[in-house]
């Protein structure tokens, strides 16, 4: 896939899946592809009537389809089903994801295992079984939405505060850190197939995720939490022939939080 020159972003053509696009992030990146012309599948284990409404508003296809991103049987139907109503997926954003807020000592199996396997697990089945679909094709997006936790494990915790007060919990750290060695590794085996990979490390994002929680802005030279809004542009980007030359990459979409 060469760059082309272009000065707007046309997705027309396009069949993109989110992955927990019920709500929150999701919804506004689902909503964002449509607005650029990409037929829009959005899956999540929530319903998704709302988003599927915006999107249709557009004027473009949505389809609402019911996934739990962990459950292998369940992808693979998933991908099927929307290759066959709308046609094979070329832009897929791996979105769901949970969040454990506790301690070292207080993630429980259940807590790890909920994390580890939504955000990594379903990661990973999704790219494995839209994978096929990208190398008939000869090119595909696979954009990872991935945590600056991924990067710096979260903020330090403050002495003699319970530190789970807006941290995210050690488990989520490392599930969203495993997925960027993951959008590594796609990102060199994908290139010989025309599918480019990368993620976004979003820093606080004004969602249900950090409902009741407190973030120090003071570490972030654009001081202000983060719109779903924010992390749907720059999916959009690279999803669009615009990045057609950026593979492997972590986008921080943050405020200036990371700087590496
Ligand atoms: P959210 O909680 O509002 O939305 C998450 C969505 O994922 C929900 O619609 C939920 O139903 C869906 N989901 C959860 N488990 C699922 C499963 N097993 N199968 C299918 N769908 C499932 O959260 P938000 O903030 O929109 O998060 C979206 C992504 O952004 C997540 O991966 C999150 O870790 C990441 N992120 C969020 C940040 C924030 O501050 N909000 C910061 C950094 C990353």
């Amino acid at each position: 896939m060469t760059t082309p020159i272009s000065s707007r972003i046309d997705l027309h053509g396009e069949i993109a899946l989110v992955t927990g696009g019920a709500r929150g992030i999701g919804q506004a990146i689902a909503i964002a592809l449509a607005r650029e012309g990409a037929s829009v599948v959005v899956a999540d284990l929530l319903p998704a009537e709302e988003t599927i409404a915006a999107i249709e508003a557009q004027g473009v296809r949505g389809l609402a389809l019911t996934l739990d991103v962990t459950n292998r049987e369940q992808v693979e139907q998933v991908f099927a089903e929307a290759a066959h109503q709308l046609g094979p997926i070329s832009i897929l954003v791996n979105n769901a994801g949970t969040c454990g807020r506790v301690s070292l000592e207080n993630t429980s199996d259940e807590i790890y295992n909920r994390d580890m396997d939504t955000i990594m697990r379903g990661t990973y089945l999704c790219t494995q079984t839209v994978y096929s679909y990208m190398k008939q094709a000869k090119r595909g997006k696979i954009i990872n939405i991935s945590s600056v936790a991924g990067k710096m494990g979260g903020p330090t915790a403050r002495p003699g505060s319970d530190s789970s007060i807006g941290r995210s919990g050690p488990a989520y750290a490392a599930a969203k850190g495993a997925v960027i060695a993951f959008t590594k590794w796609v990102a060199k085996d994908g290139g010989q197939y025309g599918i480019c990979c990368n993620a976004i490390a979003p820093g606080p994002i004004d969602t249900e995720m950090i409902r009741g929680f407190e973030f120090n802005l003071d570490v972030m030279p654009i001081r202000r939490v983060g719109q779903p809004q924010d992390i749907a542009q720059a999916v959009v980007f690279l999803a669009s022939p615009a990045a057609n030359f950026i593979s492997g990459s972590v986008l921080n979409v943050d405020g200036g939080m990371v700087m590496d």
